[in-house]
């Protein structure tokens, strides 16, 4: 893994720092910048749980699930860090009995500049330092090409074909599920680092 991340603080919240990106929570003052970025179906229809259209009170509703996501949890804000521009939003949660699992969505305006894999492998990091987590886990729907690039960059391996709910299109959709295991992670940072 090349992008390391560091830890700080900002009200009280863990942030992570990349060479181009702050992750960070989201706050109700992001309501303004988040609504036009998520409410574009190139977004939502690739997601599980994004709805389409998107207004303000998702956005609410994304800020308080991102303040109770659990203490081995985190959903973040990213970001750019040279202008403050927040362009997307990336999380991993750790549901009850479920392993960990990563998303992530960025504007389109900020598509195609290696952000969300930035941003994806930071909070990996931030998620294996905690010893306790053995795995994490990611799918995507097979159409999207782009989130397939960045798990396996990421070091996530092919695990099975399955179907998701997804609420922009009241459907279920085909997806390929993904796993990161904690000794695959720790081999590849070592290399990147070697
Ligand atoms: C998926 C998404 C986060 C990608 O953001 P991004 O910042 O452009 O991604 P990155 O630049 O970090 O990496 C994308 C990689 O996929 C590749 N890629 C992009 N489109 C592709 C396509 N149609 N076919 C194949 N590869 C593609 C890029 O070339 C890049 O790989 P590279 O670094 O080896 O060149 C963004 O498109 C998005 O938010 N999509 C909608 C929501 C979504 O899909 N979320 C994930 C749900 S599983």
């Amino acid at each position: 893994m090349t992008h390391p991340a560091s830890t700080d603080t900002e009200r009280d919240h863990a942030v992570l720092r990349t060479a181009r990106l702050r992750l960070r929570p989201p706050t109700a003052a992001d309501i303004d910048a988040i609504v036009p970025l998520v409410d574009n179906p190139a977004i939502a229809m690739m997601t599980s749980r994004i709805p389409h259209p998107y207004g303000r009170a998702d956005a609410e509703r994304f800020i308080a699930w991102a303040s109770d996501v659990g203490p081995s949890g985190r959903v973040c804000a990213i970001i750019r860090a040279d202008d403050g521009v927040l362009m997307g939003g990336c999380g991993i949660e750790a549901g009850k009995n479920r392993d960990h699992e990563l998303g992530y969505w960025l504007g389109e305006p900020y598509w195609g500049h290696g952000y969300a894999t930035e941003a994806a492998r930071a909070l990996i990091d931030a998620t294996f330092a905690d010893p306790g987590v053995a795995r994490i886990e990611a799918s995507c729907r097979l159409i999207n090409d782009a989130s397939r690039r960045i798990l396996r960059k990421c070091g996530f391996r092919y695990r099975a074909a399955g179907v998701i709910d997804c609420a922009a299109l009241s459907t279920r959709v085909p997806v390929e599920s993904y796993v990161l295991d904690r000794a695959v992670w720790r081999a590849a940072r070592a290399g990147a680092t070697a």
